[in-house]
């Protein structure tokens, strides 16, 4: 074996072996009733994730690419997720706690003996690693989803984690930076592991436009808040305006007013609000009558990618917004490390060529854009990966949260969701166009009024 082929097979085992720790460490903090209890109509049993977890790993890796046999075909159709919503899964016989560990552990023991034995450029489904990584990545998703399920769960706290240290230079940091006009290449056709809604890589022209420095805070949210911002319709459009009267919304989910101050749960912890960190838990129809208020709007899709991707010193579109390296401790807020957004301004290490800051980590970040395939898209290797979800029911977002693993995080990574979702740990950013600046600056007042 050569030692290129030698390489990519540990790091297929170590991103295993990291996905596998978080998910133990999400699951082994909570007795089996809780395991088994749907915390939220929203989220499912997380030991429904668990062995979830475990037959998407079988059915691809252990019989799509080593063409074994099912373990235990009766559940299969207990762990597709498009067979039962996640409000019915506690209903089902589910494997008990005891028998998901069991059901994960073997099946991952056979997986890396696959792993040894499986040369990596057999078919196209395991080249460059594709199918475990794949399969690493979906962990990892998991990962992110059952720590929401944690955050909607009630009770004292179950995790803990050393909170980001303060940003180093977020005060002498720009508002906006500005992104000049052109084209740029947007997706990827050679990142190994890029799922199939990432592909092809193609060109897109994008009208030179201002960005925000870094994420909107929670100081900036809370001033559209006393500003009466959920009270005037003027900054909503005609479907959020309905949800926000429908749906009762004055402030992020999980904040609460208390003696004039806010005061936020997050995970089983009541704490004031920090200013300087990214607001989230808010749903896009929230980021959109705050860009509005503020004079802006939400960026596209096309322009975020932009922002983060493309170095006009080569014409070329980075992996990662700071180059191709891949990300360290030192680029982002990533992978659960944290269990919580850095104060805006931090990671310069990260920062992209525009100077945008915390594009990658913190937290996922809307934007204006439907959930479409780019031209030139193929299903790959199932259409219900992406394929089945293409419309404009969802909105794109991008970057990643503090919740999820590098490995599930690039600056092609496109995620998507309901505009009224806000239990995820999703923020957002706004944007201007540079060609209107002039007309623009009359509507900035609120912002300049409330002193962002
Ligand atoms: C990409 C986060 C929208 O959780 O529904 C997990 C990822 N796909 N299992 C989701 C996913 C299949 C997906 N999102
Ligand atoms: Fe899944």
């Amino acid at each position: 074996m050569t030692a290129h082929a030698e390489a990519l097979r540990e790091r297929i085992a170590g991103e295993l072996v990291a996905a596998r720790a978080r998910t133990s460490g999400l699951t082994d903090c909570l007795d089996d009733a809780e395991l088994v209890r749907q915390h939220s109509p929203l989220m499912s049993p997380l030991v429904w994730d668990l062995a979830h977890i475990a037959n998407q790993e079988e059915m691809w890796l252990l019989r799509a690419v080593g063409g074994r046999e099912p373990m235990h075909p009766e559940i299969d159709t207990l762990y597709d997720a498009f067979e039962h919503p996640r409000s019915a899964r506690p209903t089902l016989p589910l494997l008990p706690p005891a028998d998901a560990r069991r059901y994960a552990s073997e099946v991952r023991g056979r997986v890396l003996d696959l792993l040894d034995t499986t040369p990596l450029t057999d078919s196209r489904l395991v080249t460059g690693g594709f199918a475990f990584g794949m399969i690493a990545q979906h962990e990892q998703q998991h990962d992110e989803t059952m720590l929401i399920t944690h955050q909607l769960r009630r009770g004292g706290q179950a995790l803990s984690a050393p909170p980001p240290g303060p940003a180093a230079d977020a005060l002498s940091l720009p508002p906006e930076v500005l992104v000049a006009g052109g084209p740029f290449t947007m997706g990827t056709s050679s990142e190994p592991w890029a799922l199939d809604n990432e592909r092809p890589a193609h060109p897109v022209d994008v009208a030179p436009f201002f960005l925000d420095t870094t994420p909107v805070t929670n100081a900036a949210y809370a001033a559209f808040i006393a500003a009466g911002g959920y009270e005037e319709q003027r900054w909503w459009s005609q479907a959020g305006w309905e949800h926000r009267q429908q749906a009762s919304l004055s402030a992020p989910l999980f904040w609460r007013r208390e003696g004039g101050q806010w005061m936020r749960t997050r995970f089983g912890i009541v704490e004031p609000v920090p200013s300087a960190e990214p607001v989230m838990h808010v749903c896009w129809y929230e980021a959109d009558a705050y860009a509005r208020w503020a004079g802006r709007r939400l960026p596209t899709e096309a322009e975020w990618e932009k922002a983060a991707r493309f170095d006009p010193a080569t014409g070329l579109s980075r992996r990662y917004p700071w180059g191709d390296g891949e990300p360290d401790h030192h680029h982002a807020n990533l992978g659960q490390r944290h269990l919580q957004p850095a104060p805006a301004g931090s990671y310069p290490a990260g920062a992209a060529p525009s100077g945008a800051r915390q594009l990658i980590g913190e937290v996922w970040e809307w934007t204006a854009s439907d959930f479409l395939p780019y031209p030139g898209f193929a299903a790959w290797p199932y259409r219900e990966y992406s394929e089945v979800f293409f419309g404009s029911q969802y909105k794109v977002l991008r970057g990643g949260s503090f919740a999820v693993s590098a490995v599930a995080c690039r600056g092609t990574f496109r995620n998507w969701d309901y505009p009224v979702r806000r239990q995820i740990f999703a923020g957002f950013r706004t944007a201007r166009d540079a060609e209107t600046d002039r007309s623009n600056r009359a509507d900035r007042s609120n912002r300049r009024d409330a002193g962002l």
